[in-house]
């Protein structure tokens, strides 16, 4: 069966506090987004990429992309969930759907390629994940710590998460909001499985993070 990639790329980037929209940002003098589509090309293992950016920029988005890119440009919606949604719309018959961050714009296809392989032997739902390396406590709203999960049963999630493509429509179909897209199919009670991620897929967030990226792909030391 056929793999399509969906890209969020219609957040504000406000965190980032940069003049455009995050995804438009560039590393390294290319746009965040035209790094993150090429790097799911370079993977070799996506037949169809939809990406989802501000209403205002559909136009403009394609001279970003790679020429030869095999991508459909949407508008995205208010949060993220809404933007995914707005791509589902277009996944057409595809067997296997990828939620793939425009903002980790760094990561490495062969991470794309091994989430796509999971799919392909069969998971129904595929997350990469790192070890978280802070504790973590969970607090109340006054501050007062409340708790101190076990750092070793804790991990980072990552994209691209995958999915087999009735599972994703399926989670899709409940209206509530989600920081991920695994986190709507858990609550299915679908398996969602977990792979080694990549510290190169780390998502940008701050201006910290955009100074990481570039010196990445400048090769200096960091
Ligand atoms: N995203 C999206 N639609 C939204 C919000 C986010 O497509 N309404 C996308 C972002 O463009 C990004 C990815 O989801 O590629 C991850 O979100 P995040 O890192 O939070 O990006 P922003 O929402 O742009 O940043 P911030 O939360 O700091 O405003
Ligand atoms: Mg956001």
């Amino acid at each position: 069966g056929s793999v399509i990639a969906l890209v969020p790329a219609a957040g504000r980037g406000e965190r980032l506090g940069a003049d455009a929209p995050k995804a438009f940002v560039p590393v390294g003098g290319t746009p965040m987004l035209g790094l993150t589509v090429r790097g799911l090309m370079a993977a070799g293992v996506v037949d169809e990429i939809i990406v989802m950016v501000p209403a205002q920029l559909v136009e403009a988005t394609a001279a970003l992309l790679p020429p030869a890119a095999p991508a459909r440009i949407v508008a995205g919606g208010a949060e993220r969930t809404d933007s995914v949604r707005a791509g589902l719309a277009y996944a057409g018959a595809a067997a296997h759907v990828l939620v793939h961050d425009a903002a980790r714009a760094l990561t490495p296809p062969d991470l794309i390629a091994r989430v796509v392989a999971e799919l392909r032997a069969g998971r129904p739902a595929v997350v990469p994940a790192l070890p978280v390396v802070d504790t973590v406590k969970s607090v109340d709203t006054a501050g007062r710590v409340t708790g101190t999960p076990d750092r070793s049963a804790l991990r980072a999630v990552q994209t691209p998460q995958g999915f087999a493509a009735d599972v994703l429509r399926r989670a899709y179909e409940h209206p509530e909001s989600a920081t991920d897209d695994a986190g709507l199919v858990e609550r299915l009670g679908i398996d969602v499985h977990t792979i080694p991620g990549d510290p190169l897929a780390f998502k940008i967030t701050t201006p910290l993070d955009l100074r990481l990226a570039e010196a990445v792909l400048d090769g200096k030391q960091v």
